[in-house]
């Protein structure tokens, strides 16, 4: 796993009331090239341990030398964004993980159909940015809640014109996907029911699946503390309540591959047997969860047995 990236906060702003951005900069050197889509892990030094939570980069990614994020106040989360909200400053110095993209633009699409649900507008943020360098042909439905979760209105507004279609609600997905050119793309990120309901309506319009995208909004949850058994190294931890399954073993120095750190893309996938498993995760297969389980998400008692 490479080393992270140490920035400092060297801007903040509030885009709503509830959504509040950071720009980091570079401590020494340059900052990776990252592609639209792409997310980085913040490490967040909470009293009760270390949380590393991913969220989108919205800046221009033929720009490095800053990355920019935006964050939604979660309350009844684990304190990540509450965190990022109330605590770090401008001058603060962070750690990111290095860019990694589960959310790529699709570059032969003849025309780019963007679907943002609230803060998922984040990824698509570095996508227009790259969309308009490239002089694609794209369009932006942005449904969102007026001051909440409206990030960017203006901003957008200004920007793309008739390119951008607002909502206070869900839209009329089959108007928004029937008859559309040959060779389309669509792309949606926000709150799981949109996602459902975009996938479903393109699947009912006959989209082939490699033509429709999305991403989740996915992140470890609280739940009752557990033990476990690592088998090859014959140790035992506790998993704490508002700590997941990954952060308890990353606490106690095992290096498990991850990028979404949300059940999502498949990187953390660990043998178990033994103890009741409570699976949250969208990867794996049903078939699958009988043999493995993703740390990041999921979780098990009393006593879950893992092959590590
Ligand atoms: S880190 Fe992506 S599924 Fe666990």
């Amino acid at each position: 796993m490479s080393r992270p990236l140490q920035v400092q906060v060297s801007a903040t702003r509030m885009l709503t009331q509830a959504v509040r951005e950071f720009t980091f900069t570079p401590c020494s050197g340059h900052l990776p090239a990252f592609s639209p889509g792409s997310h980085v892990q913040v490490h967040l030094p909470l009293a009760t341990g270390t949380l590393r939570n991913a969220y989108s980069l919205t800046s221009d990614p033929a720009d490095n030398r800053h990355y920019r994020i935006a964050v939604r106040l979660q309350e009844h989360s684990r304190g990540g964004s509450r965190f990022l909200h109330r605590e770090v400053q401008v001058g603060d110095t962070l750690q990111l993980s290095a860019p990694a993209n589960l959310f790529a633009l699709h570059s032969t699409a003849s025309l780019h159909i963007l679907i943002a649900g609230g803060i998922g507008i984040t990824p698509f943020m570095a996508y227009i940015a790259a969309l308009e360098q490239r002089q694609a042909n794209f369009e932006l439905h942005y449904v969102y809640r007026q001051g909440q979760s409206d990030a960017y209105v203006d901003e957008l507004q200004q920007r793309l014109g008739t390119r951008l279609h607002t909502y206070p609600q869900r839209p009329d997905l089959n108007r928004i996907l029937r008859e559309r050119p040959l060779g389309s793309h669509v792309y949606s990120c926000g709150p799981q029911p949109l996602l459902d309901a975009v996938r479903q309506q393109a699947n009912a319009l006959g989209w082939p699946a490699q033509r429709v995208h999305w991403e989740a909004f996915s992140a470890a949850q609280p739940g009752q503390p557990f033990d476990l058994n690592l088998l090859r190294s014959a140790r035992q931890l506790r998993v704490g309540a508002e700590q997941s399954l990954l952060e308890a073993l990353e606490a106690a120095g095992l290096n498990v591959p991850n990028l979404c750190r949300g059940g999502v893309c498949g990187q953390c996938k660990v043998r178990h047997s033994g103890g009741v498993i409570e699976h949250r995760d969208s990867f794996l297969s049903p078939a699958e969860q009988a043999e493995f389980l993703m740390p990041c998400v999921s979780r098990g008692h009393p006593c879950v047995s893992l092959d590590l």
